[in-house]
């Protein structure tokens, strides 16, 4: 069975409390949290005042993905906010090893994301550093995209090198999840899907997290 963590990005910001206890009474494992900073990615989304908030909505996981440009000088404050999981791109991190310390010194999940362009392989000498490989389905940016089918591979060869090395290592993909490409993403091998727009954008939201469970 999938851990669902839905994208607070297709969320109503007006009315947040009521979609993270729609979340809370759903079988929704994490909350997905997106932030943005308008370098990394072209888009800025939100950051520490939003996560308090949900922090204090939920008890589930709060999963925080950074889309940011040096993420090692706000990893402390994202702990502070309430991030249970941390997750930075490796596109933006030179120091990647050090992000990776950092993080777990912090007491937090440490997650490492690929844009849809960076080879699974480069990740093969750190395997063993990271809790969660989130792959990347859409150029990260923006809620709302198609799903890019090349993921299927890189789902396949990512976990054929957690396998080999029998490493507990989570596989998240993150864009573009729909009702009808869930169970071929599951079937490659993924562990945890993010949903926005599926979630959030259905009539009813808690069914199609279960639909999503029921995989
Ligand atoms: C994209 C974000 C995703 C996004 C997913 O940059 O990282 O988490 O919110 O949204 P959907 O599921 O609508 O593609
Ligand atoms: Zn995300």
């Amino acid at each position: 069975m999938p851990i669902v963590a839905p994208s607070l990005l297709s969320a109503n910001f007006l009315n947040l409390q009521q979609d993270c206890e729609m979340l809370n009474e759903s079988r929704a494992d994490w909350f997905h949290l997106d932030v943005m900073d308008g370098r990394f990615v072209p888009n800025i989304s939100f950051g520490f005042p939003i996560i308090e908030h949900v922090r204090k909505a939920t008890k589930k996981i709060c999963d925080v993905h950074l889309m940011i440009e040096e993420p090692e000088k706000y990893a402390e404050a994202f702990k502070k906010a309430g991030a249970d999981i941390l997750t930075v791109h490796y596109e933006a991190c030179p120091h990647l090893h050090r992000n990776l310390q950092q993080i777990k010194s912090l007491g937090m999940r440490a997650g490492v994301a690929l844009n849809p362009h960076t080879p699974v392989n480069f990740l093969s000498d750190i395997l063993g550093d990271i809790d969660l490989v989130c792959l990347m389905s859409v150029n990260p940016g923006f809620g709302g995209q198609q799903f890019i089918p090349h993921t299927i591979d890189k789902i396949r060869a990512l976990r054929h090198m957690i396998k080999d090395r029998n490493l507990p290592t989570l596989i998240e993909i993150d864009g573009g999840i729909t009702l009808q490409n869930a169970a071929a993403i599951v079937h490659a091998g993924a562990d945890v899907l993010v949903a926005g727009n599926t979630v959030f954008k259905s009539d009813d939201p808690v069914k199609t997290i279960e639909a999503l469970k029921a995989l």
